[in-house]
């Protein structure tokens, strides 16, 4: 299962955080569609409601699946701000399957990662993680700040934020780094491909 808030802040358009994801998702599902990819695993694609609010939308999911459908979820990917314009690429330290499925894709690409460290828990990969599913996901950094060594590895200005429109008016469709949000979604559809084949 795959899934991405759709809501943002009441202060601004939320085009990184988070039209970013969902925009990725979305077109992940129609790739999947235009392929006539046939998994062995089902997929599922989530767009969430008020995560902003407390991830409404996905602890609500979440506690109206009833154990065996909770059971049946093998993993749930999140993608929230994955266009950040001053962009890191960080993966989740979570379910190791998922994380090294995402690595790997980066590997291929020869784009260096880093664990995300932004606040563990701070999407709605929690809801499922909380009862066991096992989450991952990819995050291009929101309100920390790009270091000189993170500079010297992705480009971009060190000393600035990595998203420097985090939940502010700017967080236009001119706030994605283009790059980013292309290789993300590559790293994406990747792993949708391959944990369910
Ligand atoms: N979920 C946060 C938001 O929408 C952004 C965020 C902060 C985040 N830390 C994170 C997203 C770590 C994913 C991973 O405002
Ligand atoms: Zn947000």
């Amino acid at each position: 299962m795959s899934g991405s808030h759709l809501d943002s802040v009441k202060a601004g358009p939320g085009i990184n955080d988070n039209g970013s994801g969902s925009a990725a998702i979305l077109e992940i599902a129609l790739a999947v569609s235009r392929a006539q990819y046939q998994p062995t695993k089902h997929l599922r694609f989530a767009w969430w409601g008020a995560e902003e609010m407390g991830m409404i939308g996905s602890k609500n999911y979440v506690n109206s699946l009833s154990s065996a459908n909770r059971s049946r979820i093998k993993g749930y990917l999140n993608f929230d701000m994955i266009g950040s314009p001053n962009p890191g690429y960080f993966v989740y330290d979570d379910d190791p399957t998922i994380e090294r499925t995402f690595k790997d894709y980066y590997a291929t690409i020869g784009v260096p990662t880093e664990i995300e460290t932004e606040g563990d828990g701070r999407s709605d990969h929690a809801p499922f993680d909380n009862v066991g599913i096992p989450v991952g996901g990819l995050f291009s950094g929101a309100d920390y700040t790009k270091t000189a060594a993170q500079a010297a590895k992705w480009g971009g200005t060190s000393g600035q934020r990595f998203d420097r429109c985090y939940h502010s008016a700017c967080d236009t469709a001119a706030n994605i780094n283009d790059t980013a949000l292309d290789r993300n979604s590559d790293a994406a559809a990747y792993a949708v491909w391959k944990l369910s084949e």
